[in-house]
């Protein structure tokens, strides 16, 4: 089965808030992302973890302490215990009480938002959450409006055999085995897309890759002039903590 295409709005590359507007708001959490929307954004990007029992929660971090103030373990804490902790304080007041959403609850809370959803990995990669973010994506019929991504191969292999018809972007970081890890990878999970470390989208690499049939998204991208230059390469999307600016930025390129 072919993927659908890659999400786009003609003329322009998407602007996707990165774990939403996280330069003002709480990262992965319902304020970061409605305040993505807010700033001009088509949607947002999130990280997800399977946690203790076994649901799709919404966080960076294998632990809570950086966001949560707590040393739980993600994958080994309940969905209720991960619930008890307020995920918004730490970034300022006005913003205490958010809770750690679950993935079915963003797709349910924002229906016309683009989202990118990435597979969080641990050492071990947990094919558990491919399968139970398959089941989100089926559940609240977003098929048409979910980008999943992974730097794992093997995590993003196993979602894109679950649901070939999900658009797919596989992500890279700088690094000496990048490259070789990139190209491994396009050539086995066949993905939509690559998903390019800002440092990475050089004018040669997105031309190529958009040449060879592979949208490019670039990440995380907060200086204007480095988001007009992506926007004039031509790159499917942006994603990047400052939506707002980002979104000025795309307007300026596409000279509206
Ligand atoms: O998906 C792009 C970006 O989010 C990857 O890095 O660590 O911010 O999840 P990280
Ligand atoms: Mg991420």
């Amino acid at each position: 089965m072919t993927p659908p295409s890659y999400p786009s709005i003609p003329g322009r590359p998407l602007v996707l808030g990165h774990r939403g507007a996280s330069a003002e708001a709480p990262e992965n959490t319902l304020a970061a992302f409605r305040r993505s929307l807010e700033l001009g954004a088509d949607g947002f990007e999130l990280d997800v973890w399977r946690c203790g029992s076994g649901e799709a929660v919404v966080i960076h971090d294998a632990d809570a302490a950086r966001t949560g103030q707590s040393q739980l373990a993600v994958k080994d804490a309940p969905l209720p215990r991960l619930r008890e902790l307020d995920v918004g304080r730490w970034k300022g007041e006005a913003f205490a009480g958010e809770r750690i959403p679950t993935l079915p609850e963003v797709l349910e809370a924002f229906p016309s938002a683009v989202v990118n959803v990435e597979l969080k990995s641990g050492g071990i990669p947990d094919l558990g959450l491919a399968v139970e973010v398959v089941r989100a994506i089926r559940q609240q019929r977003v098929e048409e409006r979910v980008i999943v991504s992974s730097f794992s191969a093997s995590l993003l292999g196993a979602f894109r055999s679950l649901a070939p018809d999900v658009v797919t972007g596989f992500l890279v970081a700088p690094g000496a085995v990048a490259w070789a890890r990139a190209a491994a990878a396009v050539r086995a999970i066949r993905p939509s897309a690559i998903h390019l470390a800002r440092e990475l989208a050089t004018a040669d690499r997105v031309s190529a890759w958009t040449r060879a049939g592979v949208n490019v998204l670039v990440w995380t991208v907060d200086d204007p002039g480095e988001v007009e230059r992506l926007a004039r390469l031509g790159v499917a999307a942006v994603v990047s903590n400052r939506p707002g600016v980002a979104r000025e930025a795309v307007r300026r390129a596409a000279g509206l």
